[in-house]
């Protein structure tokens, strides 16, 4: 790749993965996801911030041998995960001179994680400064975003924010065609489902972390995953949406997540969206035979209320609710209300099951709807009495 300059004798060296479609054997990627890694040239010193996964270390070797580096300095580790510390063995066997710049606790990570020696490390303080010559370092300390030991750096005579993780997307944008967004609907969504896979399970800290973030002066933010922020209106664009998403604040909305066998629970779901829509309710609603969980997770920011449907299989919920069920409790969403509705056929304890597994999330349980067998018309006046429930509640926390 030819050399990609950020600004003066600051460079992209990162890779872009546009063929990956799931991260953690996990996360969905409908976008692919890029690993960002930059290097900034002092009048002493030259640091690397960041490396890239490991599968493509090729690039980011690359990229470096392109750009005719003397040495590096510095490699900037802000994050123990190895899609951005997976290469740097291979950065320190080229430049065994270099040390790595980060805190004790992810050293400690990265010792552990790529058996990568102690003498190779040299540690930072919250806020400490470290001079390259004619640009300056600044690490600040923003746990959660997303270990416990990730930090920021704030290039200062450049006002440039290296954020890692934190306001990343994953976003496989082409960096040699332009590394900024320059079309906020087109990232929104990327930039979204980011922060509800990653980052949601940590609103408070993160509302902590964005504000150390405000006090800092900066032009451009400059992420691990996906394209760069540039100048005010980009800046506080995707800063004002964290402040959005991590914030307390739901819509007048239902997610609702099902999974159905033999139809009875269809029939249920489907009458339940009617009456929900019938009062005003906005419902989003994901059959989990086929639904992809970054957009059950995007859902969670909003939805006052996940009512999960499922028949009983044996004794208990489909394994598919119960996995449903597990994600919201992980994500530690600002869910106010739950709820489970579906079928059995001789019994079972599907509500308790469910109910234990969604214990301490903080919502309110409303009464369950399970009916036995086909839903009947009287079955159905207990969807009514749910929907009228969910409505009365969501009127009560002021949504309507
Ligand atoms: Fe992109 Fe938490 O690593």
């Amino acid at each position: 790749m030819k050399n990609i300059k950020i600004k003066n004798n600051i460079y992209y060296v990162g890779a872009n993965d546009k063929e990956r479609r799931i991260f953690d054997q996990l996360i969905p990627l409908p976008d692919g996801t890029t690993y960002n890694a930059y290097i900034i040239k002092g009048s002493n010193k030259i640091a690397l911030i960041d490396s890239v996964d490991p599968s493509k270390k090729e690039v980011l070797l690359g990229n470096l041998k392109h750009l005719n580096l003397s040495k590096i300095d510095y490699v900037i580790s802000h994050h123990g995960e190895q899609d951005h510390s997976g290469s740097i063995p291979d950065i320190l066997k080229i430049y065994p001179m270099a040390k790595v710049l980060t805190n004790q606790k992810c050293k400690s990570e990265l010792m552990d994680l790529l058996l990568i020696k102690e003498d190779n490390f040299a540690t930072i303080e919250d806020g400490q400064e470290v001079s390259l010559g004619d640009k300056t370092l600044k690490f600040v300390f923003t746990p959660w975003v997303h270990w416990p030991e990730t930090f920021i750096t704030l290039l200062i005579e450049d006002k440039i924010l290296f954020t890692c993780d934190f306001f990343g997307s994953h976003f496989a944008f082409e960096a040699d065609k332009g590394l900024f967004v320059n079309d906020q609907e087109l990232i929104f969504e990327p930039a979204k489902r980011y922060y509800a896979e990653i980052m949601s399970p940590f609103r408070s800290i993160i509302r902590k972390n964005l504000e150390k973030a405000q006090n800092l002066e900066f032009e451009i933010i400059a992420p691990s995953h996906g394209p760069l922020y540039k100048g005010y209106d980009y800046t506080q664009f995707i800063m004002n949406c964290y402040k959005e998403w991590s914030s307390d604040d739901v819509k007048n909305e239902v997610l609702l997540v099902y999974i159905s066998m033999h139809g009875s629970t269809n029939k249920i779901v489907a009458h339940f969206i009617s009456e929900l829509k019938k009062r005003g309710i906005e419902v989003k609603a994901f059959d989990l035979s086929n639904a992809d969980i970054g957009n059950i997770a995007m859902e969670l920011i909003d939805a006052a209320t996940v009512v999960i449907g499922t028949p009983t299989v044996l004794t208990g919920p489909h394994p598919n609710a119960v996995f449903a069920a597990y994600l919201v409790k992980a994500l530690r969403p600002k869910t106010k209300f739950l709820s489970v509705i579906g079928s059995y056929g001789w019994g079972g304890k599907t509500v308790d099951f469910l109910a234990d597994l969604l214990s301490g999330t903080g919502a309110e349980i409303l009464e369950p709807v399970l009916i036995k067998g086909y839903p009947k018309d009287n079955d159905l006046e207990l969807i009514k009495k749910l929907a009228d429930n969910i409505l009365q509640k969501h009127a009560q926390i002021g949504l309507i």
